[in-house]
């Protein structure tokens, strides 16, 4: 077996969550997981993909392990506003995915600098492939950086980006919740000089339009990359293509109608972040700091109250004492929540 799965945690934490929460009927704000569903331009574009209705081949077997070109292009020109070409953009089934296949690229036992708290899939994913990971930037061969930052909704500023690309090695920018953004923080680590040659940034349908269980998402990488060719190669040999079922959807997505209804679901997604935190945030998600307790026991006194929340612990030893809620929930679980939330946070033991 791979001695390095003995160094992590028994469980990977929203598994670990989901069986705490057990059979309890909560409020589950635990996970950052959509909950409404898709529009009807969207899924009616998915439909006719899967009848082989729409295009003029009719039925499609295997897609390209790139992506369905017209979808490359609409987001090299939707998100990425054409700083990127569309041969830039590598269509995957979700961010975890090609966040796993990424750690590939780098030579064995390499040294990663992450950010600490951190999406968690990154941390686990690095020590599977027998990388070693650091809270620094010292002498590492690669960084990993979430912007907007998951779990604590934190967006990197341009020079922050800067800073970290200035470093000289390759820089992955996990941008899952770049839509979220409400304030002039870049969007993308391709707005900042520097990047075409060092970026690599994970992109994902998720929660921009609602896709969790769809399963779609990209990664960017300009040419002038040197990880560009390996890039292409792992695709080619560990990726058979994203399903070419969710691709028409993400392609109807990005179209004028859809992307005007996937914009209302993000406006949804904002409210409830705003109704949690009281104020406008770069992300969907609350980061709540309950100082001297321990993650898990406030985790616990929440899931008394019928609400279930992530400990903060879970994204790294930075996390303790914290816990993150999520604002995808339904809208009255999310004002139920709120509510809660104030009465706990002034209560004397707080
Ligand atoms: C989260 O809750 O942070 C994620 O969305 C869950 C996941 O992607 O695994």
């Amino acid at each position: 077996m791979n001695p390095y799965l003995a160094s992590l945690p028994a469980n990977y934490l929203f598994p670990e969550i989901a069986s705490r929460i057990g059979n309890r009927q909560v409020l589950n704000l635990g996970i950052g997981d959509t909950t409404r569903p898709l529009p009807a331009c969207i899924a009616e574009r998915m439909a006719e993909c899967a009848l082989g209705l729409g295009t003029e081949r009719g039925y499609q077997g295997y897609g390209s392990p790139f992506g369905n070109d017209e979808l490359r292009a609409a987001i090299a020109s939707v998100i990425y506003n054409d700083a990127l070409v569309p041969d830039e953009i590598f269509i995957s089934d979700g961010a975890k995915g090609d966040l796993a296949r990424l750690m590939h690229l780098f030579a064995p036992r390499s040294k990663l600098a992450i950010q600490n708290p951190a999406y968690p899939a990154y941390v686990d994913a690095a020590t599977i492939a027998g990388h070693q990971l650091s809270n620094s930037y010292d002498e590492c061969d690669g960084i990993l950086l979430c912007s907007p930052n998951n779990p604590t909704g934190v967006a990197l500023t341009h020079d922050e980006f800067a800073q970290a690309l200035s470093i000289g090695c390759p820089v992955i920018n996990d941008a899952a919740y770049a839509a979220y953004i409400s304030s002039d923080a870049p969007r993308t680590i391709f707005a900042v000089d520097g990047a075409r040659d060092l970026a690599i940034e994970v992109g994902s349908f998720s929660k921009l339009a609602g896709f969790t269980g769809v399963r779609l998402g990209w990664t960017a990488i300009a040419r002038e990359n040197p990880l560009y060719a390996g890039w292409k190669r792992i695709l080619a040999t560990l990726f058979n293509g994203a399903s070419i079922i969710s691709q028409a959807g993400g392609l109807a997505a990005l179209e004028p109608e859809g992307w005007a209804e996937v914009q209302k679901i993000i406006a949804i997604y904002k409210e409830n972040a705003r109704i949690l935190a009281g104020r406008e945030t770069d992300a969907p998600y609350l980061w709540l700091e309950f100082p001297g307790r321990s993650s898990w026991d406030v985790f616990d006194e929440f899931l008394e109250l019928g609400i279930a929340v992530t400990p903060g612990v879970g994204f790294g030893s930075a996390g303790e004492g914290f816990i993150r809620l999520s604002a995808f929930g339904p809208r009255a679980d999310v004002e139920q929540a709120a509510l809660q939330l104030r009465k706990v946070c002034q209560a004397p033991s707080r």
